[in-house]
């Protein structure tokens, strides 16, 4: 069977690094991978391409960033055009940012058949971006792998249930147990200059925090307080970093080179370029307290025992605060955010309670095995 592969984000690079390679070792199935140009630095997108050993993508459609009409409009002209001409079987693809939107509704228009990895996670607030296009994809596909079953649950209360339902597992903690071993060995905390547990990692991207400039004040002036006790590193989204200018909070040096080359801080606190997933899973592993609003990076913390403080109102993923491993703090002023991380600082969560949360690390060998029974049905 023929698959086109979409993807065109960061998290979907990663995702699609462990699924792409067990349909590789299956080999049942043909994968062509188109990339949409979602994201296009070489920090937010080769580099998990080279590191991840991903092949690299057939067709790039070159969208680059845009208003959301915009971007997704482009995607599905350039998908509509050139998905007859690959002529695919099905079309996969993953979580809930405008290029999974754009495949799913390119794909189901022209009546090819959509699987969807990262499918039924909710947070109920369609004020996000994420959850229309997560709500819009999982209704038009034909095949959804679920990464726990309280994702199954969500599909059933919105009417999608039955055989084309799978919980698999994430492929998120596939990935940490595949390049886990790769990510111990990279020496970035003592290039920055940070101990083990001595430090807070935090990710501040989503558009509810960036665009608005009272909550991103609210949270860079929290972390600055807490970086007069605790060095606080954050790996800083681009989208982030216009924000903080356009603010008006921080504006980057003018000779800005990379992270390695010159140190960056906003009143203390350490800023550095977006981080190849190796050196982003070294610092989550090191870390003390990870503080963010990235859907990935909740899940990443337990994958590696480490507490979380989630700078949101709401979480998709909330069997992590059911358990106490992860706490969410809505970053409305600084003094909230900055009591929310002293509390969090001082967690400790009893990790032994709900293991394997999300599956044993055999997610994107499920779906590859999944896959190719559907071309054997003929899809
Ligand atoms: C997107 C996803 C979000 C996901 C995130 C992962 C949507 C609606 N949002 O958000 O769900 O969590 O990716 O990181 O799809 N930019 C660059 N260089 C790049 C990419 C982006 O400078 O390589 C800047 C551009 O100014 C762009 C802004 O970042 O306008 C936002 O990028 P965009 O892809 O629109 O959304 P993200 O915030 O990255
Ligand atoms: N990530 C990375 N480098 C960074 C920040 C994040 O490799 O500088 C990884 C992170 O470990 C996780 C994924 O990117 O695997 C999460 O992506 P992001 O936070 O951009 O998006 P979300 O998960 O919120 O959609």
């Amino acid at each position: 069977m023929k698959i086109v592969t979409i993807i065109g984000a960061r998290p979907q690079f990663i995702k699609a690094a462990v699924v792409s390679r067990a349909i590789r070792q299956q080999g049942k199935l043909t994968e062509i991978l188109v990339h949409t140009g979602q994201h296009y630095d070489e920090n937010m997108s080769d580099v998990f391409f080279s590191e991840l050993g991903i092949p690299a993508p057939v067709h790039h459609l070159g969208v680059g960033s845009g208003g959301h009409a915009a971007q997704t409009g482009r995607m599905l002209l350039a998908l509509d055009e050139l998905l007859p001409s690959l002529a695919p079987q099905l079309v996969l693809i993953y979580g809930d940012t405008n290029s999974t939107l754009a495949g799913a509704l390119a794909a189901a228009k022209l009546n090819i058949p959509v699987a969807h990895v990262e499918a039924g996670l909710r947070s109920f607030n369609r004020r996000m971006p994420e959850e229309v296009n997560r709500v819009l994809a999982d209704h038009v596909s034909d095949l959804l792998f679920a990464p726990t079953d309280g994702a199954v649950e969500n599909l059933r209360r919105e009417g999608i249930a039955g055989p084309h339902v799978r919980q698999v597992g994430d492929v998120m903690y596939d990935a940490t147990l595949v390049f886990g071993s790769e990510a111990r060995n990279r020496p970035i905390l003592a290039d920055l200059g940070v101990r083990e547990k001595e430090y807070v990692l935090a990710t501040v991207h989503r558009a509810e925090n960036t665009d608005d400039p009272a909550r991103l004040t609210a949270i860079f002036t929290a972390l600055a307080k807490v970086a007069h006790n605790v060095p606080v590193i954050v790996p800083l989204h681009p989208r982030t970093r216009q924000a903080l200018a356009r603010h008006s909070i921080h504006h980057a040096p003018r000779d800005a080179s990379p992270h390695t080359e010159r140190e960056e801080y906003y009143q203390g606190v350490r800023f550095v370029d977006p981080l190849g997933y190796l050196d982003m899973m070294a610092l989550q592993c090191g870390a003390r307290l990870i503080v963010t609003d990235s859907g990935g990076v909740q899940k990443e913390a337990y994958f590696h025992r480490v507490p979380c403080l989630t700078l949101r109102g709401e979480t998709e993923w909330t069997e992590l605060v059911d358990l106490g491993f992860n706490r969410l703090a809505d970053p409305t002023t600084s003094a909230d955010v900055e009591a929310a991380i002293s509390v969090a600082l001082e967690s400790r969560p009893d990790w032994s309670v709900g293991a394997n949360l999300y599956g044993n690390g055999t997610a994107a060998e499920t779906i590859a095995a999944e896959l190719a029974q559907q071309g054997e049905r003929g899809a």
